[in-house]
């Protein structure tokens, strides 16, 4: 028998439910991010998935730096947490005369806690028009937060279904980086299509590539796909051209960190390659990611700041250096996908087949 299908109205982001470790009420999923007594809590993504630690932050800046030392990470879960960050310092600075210009130093340091995650500078715009309005309330701040959590849980529920019509029976996935629930408010946006899919029972496999250098395919796709019983097989970042020859991959599913006008999407490095490689073994490519990621303003892909960080990250594994110790690195964390590559991008408005510039700015 299926399971029941996952709807939006069974969906419950209560203060019942946020005392709550892991799973919404009656909804099968759980969430990187919590807030309990007057602060910030958070699922440590670096140590997943041998130890699950929650650590709990009263102070702004130092939960912003959590976004930045990838604590918690993908594109809409760092802008849900930029929010509770936001409730935070309204709660740190409630009462002081000087509130409006304690706030607003916070959420300018909120903002560069990561570049290129549009979620992030979506979802401050949004704190800046309680600035904006001489609105300090911590009540209305911390509102918004869970409005904007909620919000994202259910758009990934929409899209899960969206993606999964795509989806034919015994079709094999390559998924990259992790866009999961952990990389979301909770259900994930590519891992939700993968969750709708085996839900109807389509999928043969998952293949997860093990996304070098912070390995989110390895430590955090593969569990919470196999907490889920869905079936999956970790692929060093260089085997995908292999499957793809021998017939086991139907579907590219990924998510995105900033989707510009034109349609060229920006998602965790190699995300370009795999589209290069879908294209030329006629494979379908999809990009799941709802609107709060579609910045407007920028026309297209090379227009973004991309990040770059340490080279240790790559020279580096688990503080033993792997390389010579002259070796330099590049560590480029982002890479953009030109829109012509690209078979469907899965919003929670609706799936926009072969994207471009008109078809994004009709959304
Ligand atoms: O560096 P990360 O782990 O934050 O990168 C995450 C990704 O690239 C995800 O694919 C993207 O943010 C979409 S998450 C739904």
């Amino acid at each position: 028998m299926r399971k029941q299908a996952a709807t939006a109205t069974n969906l419950c982001v209560d203060n019942r439910s946020t005392n709550h470790p892991y799973y919404f009420k009656n909804f099968m999923t759980f969430s990187p991010i919590r807030w309990q007594n007057n602060s910030l809590e958070l699922l440590d993504q670096r140590i997943l998935p041998h130890k699950e630690k929650w650590i709990k932050y009263s102070n702004p800046i130092k939960a912003a730096e959590a976004i930045t030392n990838m604590v918690v990470r993908g594109a809409p879960a760092i802008g849900i947490t930029a929010s509770y960050v936001m409730a935070l310092s309204a709660l740190q600075h409630k009462n002081k005369t000087n509130i409006k210009n304690l706030i607003f130093a916070n959420l300018q340091i909120i903002k560069k806690s990561r570049p290129t995650a549009y979620n992030l500078f979506w979802a401050l715009s949004q704190y800046q028009k309680l600035i904006d309005e001489n609105n300090f309330n911590f009540a209305d701040y911390l509102y918004l937060a869970k409005k904007i959590h909620k919000q994202d849980i259910e758009n990934n529920i929409k899209m899960g279904d969206f993606g999964n019509e795509y989806i034919k029976d015994n079709d094999g996935i390559l998924t990259h980086c992790n866009a999961g629930a952990l990389a979301t408010g909770g259900y994930g946006t590519a891992l939700g299509v993968i969750r709708a899919a085996h839900r109807d029972k389509k999928i043969k496999k998952v293949y997860a590539d093990e996304t070098r250098p912070w390995l989110q395919g390895t430590r955090l796709t593969a569990w919470e796909l196999l907490k889920d019983n869905i079936s999956t097989t970790i692929i060093t970042d260089s085997s995908a051209a292999v499957l793809m020859a021998q017939n086991k991959i139907q579907w590219v599913v990924v998510g995105a960190d900033r989707i510009t006008a034109n349609g060229d999407v920006i998602n965790k490095i190699g995300t370009y390659s795999l589209a290069i490689l879908a294209n030329f073994h006629k494979i379908g490519f999809m990009v799941v990611a709802p609107t709060s990621t579609i910045d407007k303003n920028i026309k297209k892909g090379e227009d973004i700041i991309i990040e770059h960080r340490h080279k240790n990250e790559v020279l580096f594994l688990n503080e033993q250096n792997l390389a010579p110790d002259k070796a330099d690195a590049i560590n480029q964390v982002f890479d953009t996908t030109p829109a012509n590559l690209i078979s469907v991008i899965i919003t929670e408005k609706k799936a926009i087949e072969n994207p471009n510039f008109k078809k994004i700015n009709g959304l």
